[in-house]
């Protein structure tokens, strides 16, 4: 089933939703036309996660040049546009302000019409993209603030499993990292660290598996708090990592919560192939994502399963507007228009 028409429509798609300002041009035929994207985690990057007034006033001076960029690249004005998409929930309040309020002047400007769109939708259908994915397909989106597993039946059409009862997978990375005193985001330098020592699992961190489809990774990261202590690593007085000097350990400690997060997300998509044997194909989306060593897990479980699979690249996987406009497009297919009212959440 694909409810998409042949209409053929220019959108231009804006995010904000966090600490990456971008825009991006999606056309019918030709696909994304650009996808430009300013990242504040050089910003951030000291402070172990986002500060949301830092990223709003980031926002705020970039948002101008990011949509510029995109027409530019797309070599196109603001007058072949057909549709305004833009995040409007969830996300950081500041900062889905500043998105929202620029698209809706645009959207007032050049008379065009405007949707709001839910960035998790924007994730879901990210590998949607370049491939052609065969639905029903279930997607699991993992990021800093999210950790869901949906059953997608169409464009637009979807249900909720499960979803994280606390932390979200990349934030555990995150949190870990910080109590490491490692740059934010923690995840890319977790998996840097884990490969060489080949993903081996040296403390066999707890495993919370629920009987249903949702995550739980608060006790995963006090589990590692918990154990750095007993270790002599973390001084929770001064609240002072002791091992900076140990690669040794940290190389230990990153490999063995990522096989335990890979443990974690294999358990998971077993359980889903075997409830709903109707899936066709499994979307692994969101920063978390971008993971090789998880890629790598899972895409084993889906051979075992013989489901497609299928990955976002990696400009696609973190925070981008291409998501947005391509969520646009195919709401805009199905006439489904916000209006100038739009609000954030
Ligand atoms: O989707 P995203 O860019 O923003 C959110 O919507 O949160 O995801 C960012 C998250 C961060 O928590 C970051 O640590 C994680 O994705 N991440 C990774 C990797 N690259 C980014 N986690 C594990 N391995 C990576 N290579
Ligand atoms: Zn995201």
């Amino acid at each position: 089933m694909n409810t998409l028409s042949k209409n053929k429509l220019t959108i231009l798609g804006i995010e904000s939703s966090c600490d990456e300002t971008g825009a991006a041009i999606f056309h019918t035929d030709q696909g994304l036309l650009s996808n430009e994207l300013y990242s504040q985690i050089a910003q951030h990057a000291h402070s172990g996660g986002v500060i949301p007034e830092r990223a709003s006033r980031e926002h705020m001076e970039k948002i101008i040049t990011i949509v510029d960029q995109a027409l530019t690249k797309a070599s196109i004005t603001l007058a072949s546009v057909d549709v305004i998409a833009v995040t409007h929930k969830p996300g950081l309040p500041g900062a889905l302000t500043i998105g929202v309020s620029y698209a809706k002047a645009l959207a007032y400007a050049a008379n065009k019409p405007i949707i709001g769109i839910d960035h998790l939708e924007g994730h879901m259908f990210s590998a949607c993209i370049e491939n052609d994915v065969k639905f029903p397909f279930v997607a699991l989106t993992a990021s800093g603030g999210h950790s869901s597993l949906y059953l997608v039946h169409d464009y637009g059409s979807y249900e909720l499993l499960g979803s994280t009862l606390d932390d979200a997978a990349g934030e555990a990375f995150d949190k870990v990292a910080k109590l490491m005193h490692l740059p934010y985001p923690g995840g890319p330098v977790i998996e840097r660290l884990a490969q060489e020592v080949n993903f081996q699992d040296f403390f066999a961190y707890p495993r919370t598996n629920m009987k249903n489809f949702n995550f739980s990774f608060s006790g995963l990261k006090t589990a590692i708090l918990y154990h750095l202590i007993q270790q002599k690593a973390y001084d929770p007085e001064t609240k002072q990592f002791l091992k900076s000097d140990d690669i040794a350990f940290q190389q230990q400690v990153a490999s063995s919560l990522l096989v335990c997060m890979g443990d974690i997300f294999e358990e998971k998509l077993r359980r889903v192939f075997t409830t709903y044997p109707e899936i066709q194909s499994f979307c692994f989306v969101g920063g978390v994502a971008c993971n090789k060593y998880l890629r790598s897990r899972l895409t084993s479980t889906c051979n075992q399963f013989k489901k497609q699979l299928h990955f976002p690249s990696f400009k696609l996987c973190t925070d981008n507007a291409g998501m947005i406009a391509f969520v646009g497009h195919f709401k805009a297919q199905q006439k489904l228009f916000s209006d100038l009212s739009l609000k954030i959440f």
